[in-house]
C-alpha cells in the first residue's frame, strides 16, 4: 500500500486571501502551474504503525507541521475509510516557506498519493476537492496547465484546467529576495483578511472585473493585459494585508526596488516583463518565453548573484514510480 505522486506549485494571477470555513475561497482564482517547483511525496499506509510519520527533505518533523498533515490524513482516512497510520516521505525542489507556495505543491502531492497508496481511484474533480482541505492553493496544484479554482460550498469548489501547459508558452522567474521562512504565515492572513476596509471591494467589485481580464488574457495570449491586470492584483493583496487588523507587511525594500524601479526599466527597454507575488518578499517576474534570455541578462547585471528559479507553465498532479523509500 504505497503510492509516490508529484505536484507543482503554482502562481496565481488573481489571488486566494481571506477564507471561509474549509478553506473556500471568496472569489475564483486563477493560477498557472509551475514547472520548476516540484514536490514528491511517497505514501504507505501500514497497520504496524502507531502513528502518522513525516519526513520533509530529509527532516522528521514534529509539532505544528506534523499536525498540519495528521489532520489532512485524517480528511483522506475518512473519504477512503481506512483508520490506520500512514508513513509519509518528502522532497521539494525548491526552498519551501519563502512564499513560493510549497503548501500548494505539498497538500496536492500528499493527497494523490495518499489516496493511491490506499488503492483509492479518486476523480480529478474529487482530488482538487480534497487537497484544497489541507491548503486551499492545493486545490489548483491538481489540474494541469493554467487552472481556475472556483469558489462555491465544499462539493463544488475546486479547480479545473482552463489551458493545458502549452497553451502559452510564458515563464515565471522567481527572483529570490530572501531564503528566510516568512514571519506570518497565509493561514493567520486569510483569517483576518475580511478585517481590511478595502475587501469587501475587492471582492465586490476589483475581482469579478480582474477575472474577466485574465480569462480574456489567457484566451488571446495578450501579454499587456495579463501584466497589468497581475501587477494591480499583486499589490491589492498586499495592500489587504497591511490594512488588516493587525497589519501584514510581507514586502521587503529591495522587492520594492525590483518591481517600482526595476521591472518597470525593463519594460522600458523593450522587454513585456510585469511582475506578480505571494504572500512573501520574492517577486515572480511574468514575461513570454522568448524573452527569457534578455530578461536574463538584464537580471545578471542589475541583480548580479541572485538566486533564480526559472519555470514555464507546468502540468499538474501525477503519480510515479520513482518511490523515495
Ligand atoms: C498569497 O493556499 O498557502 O499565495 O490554505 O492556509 O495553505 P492555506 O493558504 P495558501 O494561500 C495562498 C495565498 C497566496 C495567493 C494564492 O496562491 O492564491
Amino acid at each position: 500500500m504505497k503510492a509516490t505522486a508529484t505536484a507543482p506549485a503554482n502562481i496565481a494571477f488573481i489571488k486566494y486571501w481571506g477564507n471561509k470555513p474549509g478553506n473556500l475561497p471568496y472569489s475564483d482564482t486563477i493560477s498557472m502551474n509551475l514547472s520548476n517547483c516540484i514536490t514528491t511525496t511517497t505514501v504507505e499506509w501500514d497497520s504496524k504503525l502507531k502513528r502518522d510519520t513525516l519526513n520533509l527533505d530529509g527532516i522528521n518533523l514534529s509539532g505544528p507541521k506534523l499536525e498540519r498533515v495528521v489532520k489532512h490524513l485524517d480528511k483522506i482516512r475518512k473519504v477512503l475509510g481506512i483508520s490506520i497510520c500512514a508513513k509519509v516521505i518528502s522532497k521539494n525542489s525548491f526552498l519551501q516557506g519563502a512564499g513560493i507556495a510549497s503548501s500548494a505543491s505539498g497538500f496536492a502531492a500528499l493527497t494523490l498519493a495518499a489516496a493511491r497508496a490506499a488503492g483509492g481511484k479518486l476523480s480529478e474533480k474529487r482530488l482538487s476537492r480534497l487537497a484544497r482541505l489541507g491548503s486551499g492553493s492545493a486545490s489548483r496544484s491538481i489540474p494541469d496547465g493554467f487552472v481556475i479554482w472556483q469558489k462555491g460550498s465544499d462539493k463544488t469548489s475546486y479547480a479545473e484546467s482552463i489551458y493545458p501547459p502549452d497553451w502559452w508558452d510564458l515563464r515565471d522567474v522567481i527572483i529570490i529576495v530572501t531564503r528566510k521562512e516568512k514571519a506570518v504565515g497565509s493561514a493567520d492572513g486569510h483569517k483576518i483578511a475580511h478585517t481590511s476596509p478595502i475587501f469587501k471591494k475587492r471582492v465586490n467589485q476589483n475581482l469579478p472585473r480582474r477575472t474577466a481580464a485574465i480569462l480574456k488574457a489567457l484566451k488571446n495570449k495578450d501579454i499587456e493585459l495579463l501584466g497589468k491586470t497581475i501587477e494591480e492584483e499583486a499589490l491589492e493583496l498586499h495592500e489587504v494585508a497591511r490594512t488588516s487588523t493587525p497589519p501584514i507587511e510581507y514586502l521587503l525594500e529591495e522587492t520594492k526596488r525590483i518591481i517600482g524601479k526595476l521591472i518597470p526599466q525593463w519594460r522600458k527597454e523593450g522587454i513585456p516583463v510585469y511582475f506578480t507575488l505571494d504572500a512573501g518578499p520574492n517577486v515572480h517576474a511574468i514575461l513570454p518565453g522568448k524573452y527569457e534570455k534578455q530578461l536574463l541578462s538584464k537580471i545578471k547585471k542589475e541583480l548580479p548573484g541572485v538566486e533564480l528559479i526559472i519555470n514555464k507553465p507546468g502540468e499538474g498532479a501525477r503519480l510515479s514510480r520513482s518511490h523515495l523509500f
